[in-house]
């Protein structure tokens, strides 16, 4: 099964959950921001042009972006905007927070994938803090009417670990300028922490509380984005799996909120060594060196699950060459993302001739095994398509995708890339 020979290196597309952020609080400062390395895809895209329809335009994204920001407040922002957030979560649920501040009505709408997404989660937070939540068809789906104004401070405790959800809560205090109190069941990616921080924003972790003091206007800066770690899954599954060689993954983000796929890598016998450990933007980076090694199965629980959530599917394709059971528990949250990924890569992996047993809240695979020629139904899910595209190159065995394009959500370039390490059967 293992055939490849890979050696060279890649410079992966910025991190797609701080390119979000960049463009949101490159919009809201004073005066000019610039944004290094942006990922320019289409969720990305979706919220840059979500924002020019909340009144607050931003370039189109290349290399390097100037962002003038518009403040914290418009002084007269559109009455009504209608928003279409396409397949991006972090869009909606991000903007959704601003449009709570603003004295607005919202429509955020998106794509068949995003519709079926839940968004009470969001909504309740909001409608706490004064926002009036209409929903256009079904309760907690897309479309969502927010009528924003006049909001108050709230603490609210999310019922699942969201960096989403504690993001557009705190972006809704700060626009508002109201004190806001956020607590997670588990520790999510902290990008936006970070980043208002950087800002100088007061923003504490005080028991367990992250509690955010809003000033009256956020500067203009300039934002660094590292190449995203969840990309990154996909080569290192590519250069793990192979018969020989190794991969450099350069300047890829190693925020602990975001290495846990690395964590089970390692646990199940991975070899990688991080090289130019720096920091840029306020956040840890380092070159990867991924290289190929035999590989036993892992049990990933509950509560490292956020700290990998969007690099499941990479993991049950790294599994499929990994000696004996893999399981993963606690990640009911994968049925909610882009596609239902517990359902998409246990089916998908039978297809391929792997044993694999879904649960309610996660799956097991049996690897090791040989891969057999397949049809992959991607569901239009981004990261399903790149996960088998992955398998298929390091088996060797061609696997037909049905909706390649689907990569564009996060990384446009995968399909080049992928063919510059080796040839896609
Ligand atoms: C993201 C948070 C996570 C993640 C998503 C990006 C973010 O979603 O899966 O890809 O940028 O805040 P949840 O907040 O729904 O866990």
């Amino acid at each position: 099964m293992r055939h490849l020979v890979v050696h060279g290196a890649l410079d992966l597309p910025g991190d797609k959950s701080i390119s979000h952020r960049a463009l949101i609080l490159a919009a809201l400062g004073t005066g000019r921001s610039e944004i290094h390395g942006i990922l320019a895809s289409a969720d990305t895209r979706a919220t840059a042009a979500s924002l020019a329809r909340l009144g607050r335009p931003v370039p189109a994204l290349g290399a390097a972006v100037s962002v003038d920001g518009s403040g914290l407040r418009l002084r007269h922002p559109p009455a009504d905007v209608a928003l279409d957030c396409e397949n991006s979560g972090t869009t909606a649920r991000l903007l959704a927070g601003l449009a709570a501040a603003q004295d607005s009505v919202t429509l955020i709408d998106g794509d068949a994938s995003l519709r079926a997404r839940p968004m009470r989660r969001i909504a309740e937070p909001l409608s706490e803090m004064g926002a009036g939540i209409h929903w256009r068809g079904a309760v907690g789906n897309l479309p969502m009417e927010v009528r924003g104004g006049g909001l108050r401070s709230v603490r609210y405790a999310t019922e699942v670990p969201s960096a989403q959800v504690k993001s557009g809560v705190l972006l809704a205090g700060l626009c508002a300028g109201v004190p806001v109190a956020v607590r997670e069941p588990l520790p999510t990616r902290d990008h936006t922490e970070r980043m208002l921080q950087s800002l100088g924003v007061d923003l504490v972790l005080r028991d367990g509380w992250l509690e955010l003091s809003p000033p009256l206007a956020i500067p203009a800066a300039r934002y660094d984005v590292p190449a995203d770690p969840s990309s990154a899954a996909f080569f290192a599954v590519l250069a793990t799996t192979a018969a020989r060689g190794s991969l450099t993954l350069r300047g890829v983000l190693l925020n602990a909120r975001r290495t846990g796929f690395l964590r089970v890598l390692e646990r199940m016998g991975g070899i990688f060594d991080v090289h130019n450990e720096r920091v840029a933007g306020g956040e840890a980076v380092g070159d990867l060196v991924v290289h190929a090694s035999p590989l036993r199965g892992a049990v990933v629980e509950a509560d490292e699950v956020p700290d990998l959530v969007d690099e499941i599917p990479a993991l049950a394709v790294l599994a499929a060459f990994a000696e004996g059971e893999t399981v993963v528990r606690g990640a009911g949250e994968l049925r909610v993302k882009e596609s239902d990924r517990l359902d998409a890569v246990v089916q998908n992996l039978r297809r391929c001739g792997v044993q694999a047993e879904e649960y309610p809240d996660g799956f097991a695979v049996w690897g090791g095994g040989p891969i057999r020629s397949a049809a992959i139904d991607t569901r239009g899910d981004h990261r399903i398509a790149m996960a088998f595209a992955i398998l298929s190159v390091a088996s060797g065995v061609p696997l037909a995708l049905d909706a390649p394009s689907c990569v564009d959500v996060s990384y446009p370039g995968f399909f080049t890339d992928l063919a510059r390490i080796a040839p896609i059967p």
